[in-house]
């Protein structure tokens, strides 16, 4: 049967760049729908840019443009990174458009018709300079709990308590510098409250991955409020029908922006908007996004949905947050990496969009980029594996017999296993299992480079008796070839189409594994994929580095941008002998730590694990090459002097994150350095 499905990802920011976390969500997604397609599903794939909001009407101001002029500016990036990661849009738009402020009213107005609207007046920090209502993120002050400086309005960086703004001491607009006041004002609320029951039956229904709804019923436990939906004037967004000078705040209309997407599209296209999203549509709807945003696609989303005489979503899959080296992406470190970056440095984007597959499970664990292990993993898989298989046989079907593959195969063992492995295959895809897909398909990759290298085909090629067999090895393997191909494709769209036009062959669609691959005729082969060059990793984190802005604005988001610090930049220490200048000395972060722990490695002979207190920067774990000086025990307690900047290391036993400073010279001996009585963790040598 055909199934009907939509499905989308989480709408970006429209005030911000495309990052490697980011991608995490779109390549998922569209992998699934490109499986789903090929399935011979009837999937569309909706997305846009998530326009509103104070944080873009202020850069918009701070560049001297109007948000339109960003927003489309950003529309053009945005468009353009993902179609360099070939992110398969049906329809890309844009939250402030005609469809999404009419269906957002229509909504609202739905709502407030079955009495879920309340209207209170409430105090919020105003920007008296600015004369503007101040988001949490746009005032800083000192934290309530444990007095640090410069913590944002909603939570502490320092001791992590959460808190209101309303709450911080000596409170300061970071836009205008001013101290806000408490001004009233009056505010619409979505009465969730009501919705309870509902969404306590709702986020049960499988809907929801276990890990999700469990996560519900802790909110459930802790109460629903009444969420705020309005915000004042001046705001970049729509006006609520009926209340001057009152907009929707961004998350109201961002989720009906799925729908407003499809609404054009469907305009577009001559599809019926009701069959998709009416109270009796038949059809599926599928929401990918990140864990961070569950809240208002298990709760807010389907309550709008449910009382504004909507469909409700099928499935919402949420999955977790990318860390780079085991690390939370860092702007000085490098590892906020760009979309646009990593095309630059000429990374091909099917090598990313290969190991994050590899990492994915369709549960909403964190995924890490290791970037060594990302060479290693790829260069292993896909040039070592995959391609091979065609690198090592093809020739001898253009030498030897015109380009032309065997009449028929007589041993079809292997190609039936191959075959065999479709099903098996299809449903860890659909699963969002991708990392068990790929290992089921390295596995059968293992055994057609088996039959390879046990058939010897160049060995073949010399004997003219063998020539028969020849034919058959080299069919057998390329038939494994295009089964593998097919397989890999949603993962692999680019690299498939190449090999389709390769093998003389229509686009593969999953039915396509039952058939055999004999009699075509195929074109000749050239190379189809390189190895990752790790020089081209070392150019994407330098840019990284270089994109750093010496003084930040206020972080302009709740998510992943606002959670990465700024630090300085750093450059590569410069080769011995050479003479560098006071800035680039002041690049390397030397500091005191104080060796909290010491142990042996198991099977390492040089290295000593230290686990090193920086004080308020907290731990790190160092692997010291010092075993030969220092027992652990007599290391333990004493300070010394670290690199604390050091781009993280990934070592056969952890992760390295920095490096002690030890002298050593033609005598023998090791000595690490130690300060003078009085220095503190932490503190910065300079
Ligand atoms: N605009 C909202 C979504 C509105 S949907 C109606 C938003 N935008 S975002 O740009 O911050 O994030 C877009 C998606 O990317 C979200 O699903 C978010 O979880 C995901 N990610 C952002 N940073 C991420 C990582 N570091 N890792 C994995 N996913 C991340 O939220
Ligand atoms: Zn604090």
């Amino acid at each position: 049967m055909t199934r009907q499905i939509l499905v989308t990802s989480a709408l970006p920011y429209a005030n911000g760049s495309i990052h490697l976390g980011h991608l995490v969500e779109y390549i998922q997604t569209d992998i699934w729908v490109r499986f789903q397609k090929m399935r011979g599903h009837d999937c569309r794939y909706m997305c846009a840019d998530d326009t509103h909001g104070t944080a873009i009407m202020l850069r918009a101001e701070k560049e001297g443009i109007t948000p339109e002029t960003l927003i489309q500016r950003v529309w053009d990036e945005h468009t353009a990174d993902f179609a360099g990661f070939h992110i398969g849009f049906d329809h890309y738009y844009s939250t402030h458009s005609e469809e999404n402020r009419q269906l957002a009213s229509k909504i609202y107005l739905a709502l407030k018709d079955a009495g879920l609207i309340e209207v209170k007046t409430i105090a919020q920090m105003f920007d008296p300079v600015k004369n503007l209502f101040l988001p949490d993120r746009f005032i800083k002050g000192e934290c309530p709990k444990c007095g640090a400086a410069d913590q944002y309005g909603d939570n502490c960086e320092v001791c992590g308590a959460t808190y209101s703004p309303t709450e911080l001491k000596n409170p300061v607009s970071a836009v205008s510098g001013a101290t806000p006041v408490h001004k009233d004002s009056e505010h619409y609320f979505f009465k969730l409250g009501e919705a309870e029951a509902f969404l306590r039956e709702w986020t049960t229904s499988g809907t929801l991955q276990s890990e999700a709804a469990n996560k519900m019923q802790e909110w459930f436990a802790s109460g629903l409020s009444n969420w705020d939906i309005s915000r004042d004037a001046p705001y970049f967004g729509f006006e609520i029908p009926g209340a001057p000078g009152k907009y929707f705040y961004v998350w109201l209309d961002a989720p009906v922006g799925y729908m407003a997407s499809f609404a054009k599209y469907a305009k577009d296209t001559g599809l019926d908007f009701d069959a998709w999203w009416g109270k009796d549509a038949k059809t599926e709807l599928v929401h990918f996004i990140g864990k961070d945003i569950l809240y208002f696609h298990a709760l807010f989303w389907p309550a709008m949905l449910k009382y504004s005489g909507h469909r409700l979503p099928t499935a919402v899959y949420a999955h977790g947050f990318l860390t780079v080296n085991g690390q939370k992406m860092s702007k000085s470190r490098g590892t906020f990496i760009t979309a646009r970056s990593y095309l630059d440095a000429g990374l091909n984007p099917e090598w990313l969009r290969y190991y994050f597959a590899a990492k994915l499970n369709g549960s909403m664990e964190d995924i890490d980029l290791s970037l060594d292990d990302f060479v290693a993993r790829v260069n292993s898989d896909l040039v070592g594996k995959f391609i091979n298989i065609a690198s090592r046989t093809a020739g001898f079907i253009h030498k030897n017999f015109d380009g032309k593959l065997a009449e028929g195969v007589a041993n079809l063992e292997l190609i039936g296993e191959f075959q065999a492995a479709a099903e098996a295959i299809a449903c860890h895809y659909e699963a969002r299992d991708y990392g068990r897909a790929l290992r089921e398909i390295m596995a059968l990759a293992d055994r057609a480079n088996q039959y390879v290298a046990d058939e010897k085909p160049w060995e073949l090629a010399k004997k003219p008796k063998a020539v028969y067999r020849l034919h058959e090895v080299c069919t057998v393997a390329l038939n494994c070839f295009r089964l593998l191909t097919l397989y890999l494709k949603p993962v692999l769209p680019k690299l498939a189409a190449e090999v389709e036009a390769f093998l003389a062959i229509d686009p593969l669609s999953w039915a396509d594994a039952q058939t055999l691959f004999i009699r075509q005729r195929i074109n000749a082969y050239s190379h189809l994929m390189t190895r990752i060059d790790p020089k081209a990793i070392d150019t994407m984190i330098d840019a990284n580095k270089q994109n750093l802005e010496p003084a930040p604005a206020p972080a302009p988001t709740r998510h992943a941008e606002a959670q990465a610090h700024a630090a300085q930049p750093v450059v590569a220490a410069a080769p011995v002998g050479e003479t560098i200048s006071i800035d680039d000395f002041a690049k390397i972060d030397l500091r005191i730590a104080r060796i909290a722990n010491a142990e042996h490695v198991e099977g390492a002979d040089k290295l000593l694990r230290l686990t090193l207190d920086l004080g308020e920067l907290g731990t790190r774990q160092v692997f010291a090459g010092i075993k030969s000086a220092y027992a652990p025990e007599a290391l333990v307690g004493r300070l010394t002097v670290m690199v604390a900047n050091l781009a993280p290391r990934k070592m056969k036993f952890g992760m390295s994150e920095g490096m002690v400073l030890a002298a050593s010279g033609d005598a023998p001996g090791l000595f690490i350095l130690s300060p003078d009585a009085g220095a503190q963790p932490g503190m910065k040598v300079k």
